[in-house]
């Protein structure tokens, strides 16, 4: 009866734990000083990632709030490349579209957002404008995973803790440009107490691990097992020793 009391105890406090993960987002910020399209995107990678990128309808009603829904023009990370292609700043090709009329072959290069559609502007027209930021950033350096945690301790704030299928989506955004096929994460194993967990502290409620290699601890007394995503196919989670020299994934500061 004590032991079902203990059990129970400990439930609870797992579902408690797991209930207080702190989303990430990307995050919009409209910044209102008037540049051109070139000059916005210089201060937007300075300053964040780049210009705002729109890939769905929820992106498009949160860029809309960073400017409390007023109609007014704002240049975002949209620009023409070629006569009918236009692509997003950071070369990402544009899947989602909300043009208010179908962008004619004009001089017009750049794009603006007003009430939430795109509208073609003269890319030297000076404007206010919305920038983003991801809070997450792959780094492409081959290190062990504790070299990596103290990589991204010393240049933003941790290896990224994937406590939620929505942080695994973030982190699949960020894993293309991986050069290892696998991308160290911020998940560690606990020899002594049998359990995996997370660089933040909590332990590991949502999971998605490739079959096997949760279990996969058996030489962890010889060196401890740290967890690491797929770059490619499903994006599973694998366990590797430590010392294994991989990319990773940093969480950036709020901005
Ligand atoms: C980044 O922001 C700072 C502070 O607002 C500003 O002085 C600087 O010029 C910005 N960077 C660029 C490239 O505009
Ligand atoms: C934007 O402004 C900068 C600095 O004033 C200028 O050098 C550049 O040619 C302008 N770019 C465009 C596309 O107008
Ligand atoms: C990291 O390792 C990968 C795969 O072995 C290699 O292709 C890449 O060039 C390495 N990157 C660095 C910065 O050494
Ligand atoms: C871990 O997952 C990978 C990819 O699915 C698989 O090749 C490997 O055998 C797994 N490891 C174990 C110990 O099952």
């Amino acid at each position: 009866m004590k032991k079902m009391a203990q059990i129970l105890y400990f439930s609870l406090l797992v579902i408690a734990l797991c209930s207080l993960s702190e989303g990430i987002q990307r995050r919009y910020h409209y910044i209102n000083m008037n540049m051109n399209w070139t000059e916005a995107q210089r201060y937007c990678r300075e300053n964040y990632t780049d210009l705002a990128t729109v890939k769905n309808i929820n992106d498009m009603n949160e860029l809309k709030k960073t400017v409390n829904n007023k109609p007014m023009y704002v240049w975002i990370g949209l620009k023409r490349t070629d006569v009918y292609k236009w692509k997003w700043s950071l070369g990402d090709p544009v899947k989602y579209m909300n043009w208010e009329t179908e962008p004619s072959t004009d001089t017009n290069n750049c794009a603006v957002m007003r009430n939430g559609t795109w509208h073609q502007q003269k890319c030297i027209d000076k404007l206010g404008f919305i920038c983003y930021n991801d809070e997450l950033i792959l780094i492409q350096e081959n290190l062990s995973w504790t070299e990596a945690v103290r990589y991204c301790r010393e240049n933003h704030v941790d290896l990224v803790s994937v406590d939620s299928e929505k942080i695994q989506l973030m982190v699949t955004e960020v894993l293309h440009q991986a050069s290892t096929a696998e991308v160290w994460l911020g998940l560690r194993h606990s020899c002594s107490v049998g359990i995996w967990f997370w660089v933040n502290g909590e332990i590991v409620c949502y999971d998605h691990w490739a079959p096997g290699n949760e279990t996969d601890v058996d030489d962890c007394e010889r060196e401890v097992r740290s967890g690491a995503v797929q770059s490619g196919g499903d994006h599973k989670w694998i366990s590797h020793p430590e010392s294994k020299q991989l990319n990773f994934i940093c969480r950036r500061k709020k901005k």
